[in-house]
């Protein structure tokens, strides 16, 4: 096939002039009045957005003749090419992905029974050679005028979706609205990626709403960037622009390996190591004050390579995957920024989902720890942290993948264990000289233990701190931890980063079989 850069000799034969002529036309899409809107709106076309998102000429379009078959509401004097879905396939960086865009300027992008099936064919494709699938969405939902066509074009979508998790990685890029049951399908992939202004994800519209509760919101206050970045944690990674948005997924893609049974890409680009001596200075001299541990993560890490993820919503945890020596590796970190670190219930969440990820494609966990235990409250209760909490103990003892954790500070109660502790099978646990594991804060410790002695005390002030250092001599350490073997090895910070090196090479040939079983219920 030539391609559309060389030049084709003019034709005379009828069939060829028929082809050439269709091919234009479906690339037409809604008509030059439809996209100057879109383009009104701030908006790029579907074909605009898969130019930007994929290697230069990359790009394999097809179903570009594909029409719907309904004939309700004079439907079928209205059939346009490609059915409102630009489906094919391209490369990222090289790499094989399949895309979909929706093409708001036909019918609103709305998905009836045509655009379902090409995107079911693209997704089978994916699944078949393993390669990522990214959906571009923008659009109105359900087509209205094909009623339960539409549905179940949906529910095959959904199926697929489900099927295809943990097998191949699925990445969803709003560029608009997405209504309706719309919503699930982005919400059953891994990655959704938002542009700040124009990407709107709701299950019910501001009119609905108005009309069964009487609220009166807005687009964007009911479900744009802010709300899902902040509120929800819906949204993964959000752009500034459009462009900006397909740059985030492109980079998001260079971390991530094409299938479960692949190896993430190596980066040999992104091996610049940071002074390491750096470590020795991030910790404030009182344990209680917080510091930035994204700063430690930045120092351990190949300088730059650190992409988080949902760095807005429960930001006493944070997420992200980088590199080491150029190999991608998971990030799972109390931050004690925000509540003092502490685990509650959309840390947890946040967490546990991003674990199983990394262990569905192969990526090796590191866990940095500085957590003063669960966060206490009754709201954090009654939310379900029993539930949240326990979802993250499960991904960790789930995952088979190479695991590394390391104590830098506070390793307390429950929080101790469920932050990649050795009794979840994690295979090398390191802390710094300043880490401390121990059942509970000295404080609260103290008063317990010595409830009595301190009721009789005259000077109970004096008394509590004479406890309180004994409890501190005793557990504000690691070394009982190591003494027991569940830390392997005290470090110095500096040593962190050679350390995990050393480790992630001796594991990376780790093989753990699991218990035959259909799956774990995983407490959702
Ligand atoms: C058919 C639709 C459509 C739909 C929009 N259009 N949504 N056509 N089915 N669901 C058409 C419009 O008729 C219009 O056609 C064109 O798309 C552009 O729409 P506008 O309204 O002019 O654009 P805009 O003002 O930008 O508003 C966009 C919108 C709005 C916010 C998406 O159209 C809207 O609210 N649509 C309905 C959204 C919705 O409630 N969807 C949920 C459906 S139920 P013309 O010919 O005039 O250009 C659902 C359930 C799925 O999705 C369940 C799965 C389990």
């Amino acid at each position: 096939m030539p391609s559309e850069k060389e030049h084709i000799p003019e034709s005379n034969n009828d069939k060829y002039i028929d082809l050439e002529k269709m091919r234009k036309h479906s690339k037409e899409s809604g008509g030059s009045e439809k996209i100057a809107i879109q383009h009104e709106k701030g908006k790029l076309t579907a074909r605009e957005r898969i130019t930007i998102l994929v290697d230069e000429d990359s790009f394999h379009e097809i179903g570009d003749f594909v029409t719907h078959q309904s004939t309700k509401f004079e439907m079928s004097s209205n059939r346009p090419m490609g059915d409102g879905v630009i489906t094919g396939y391209a490369t990222i960086n090289e790499r094989p992905v399949y895309v979909y865009s929706q093409d708001f300027t036909v019918f609103g992008g709305s998905l009836g029974r045509a655009q379902a099936t090409k995107i079911c064919k693209i997704m089978d494709l994916a699944v078949q050679t393993g390669s990522p699938i990214i959906g571009i969405l923008d659009s109105g939902g359900a087509r209205i005028q094909e009623g339960v066509a539409s549905l179940a074009g949906y529910g095959d979508i959904f199926y697929r979706n489900s099927q295809a998790s943990g097998v191949i990685p699925q990445i969803s890029v709003i560029l608009g609205p997405c209504a309706g049951g719309a919503v699930y399908s982005p919400a059953l992939t891994d990655f959704i990626l938002m542009n700040k202004k124009n990407s709107f994800m709701f299950v019910t519209g501001p009119e609905v709403v108005k009309a069964v509760t009487g609220e009166e919101v807005s687009f964007y206050d009911l479900g744009g960037s802010e709300v899902h970045t902040e509120k929800t944690g819906v949204c993964h990674l959000v752009g500034e622009t459009e462009e900006q948005t397909l740059q985030l997924v492109k980079n998001l893609v260079s971390y991530i390996p094409s299938n479960n049974l692949d190896d993430s890409p190596i980066s040999a680009d992104s091996i610049k190591e940071t002074n390491q001596l750096l470590l020795r200075e991030i910790l404030p001299q009182q344990s209680d004050e917080p510091y930035d541990m994204k700063d430690i993560i930045n120092t351990i890490i190949d300088s730059n390579s650190f992409l988080e993820l949902q760095e807005k919503w429960a930001r006493n945890i944070v997420i992200g995957f980088s590199r080491i020596q150029g190999s991608t590796i998971g990030i799972i970190a109390n931050q004690p920024l925000f509540l003092g670190g502490a685990i509650d219930f959309n840390a947890a969440d946040k967490a546990s989902r991003f674990i199983r990820f990394c262990d569905s494609f192969n990526i090796p966990l590191l866990t940095l720890v500085d957590v003063p235990g669960f966060l206490p409250g009754i709201k954090q209760e009654h939310e379900g942290l029993i539930r949240h909490g326990a979802k993250l103990l499960f991904a960790y003892s789930e995952a088979t993948v190479p695991k590394i954790s390391v104590i830098v500070r506070k390793a307390y109660g429950g929080a101790y264990i469920v932050m990649s502790s050795k009794h979840l099978g994690t295979d090398l646990n390191l802390a710094w000289p300043t880490a401390e594991v121990a059942v509970m804060g000295l404080d609260g410790a103290s008063r317990i233990l010595h409830k009595n002695r301190l009721n009789t005390e005259n000077n109970k002030d004096e008394a509590l701190d004479s406890f309180v250092e004994e409890y501190k001599k005793e557990f504000v350490n690691p070394y009982q931890a190591a003494e027991l073997g569940y830390i392997d090895k005290v470090i110095f910070p500096e040593e962190t980063r050679k350390e995990i090196i050393s480790i992630l090479e001796v594991l990376q040939n780790k093989r753990e079989q699991s218990p035959r079983r259909k799956h774990g219920i995983s407490p959702v």
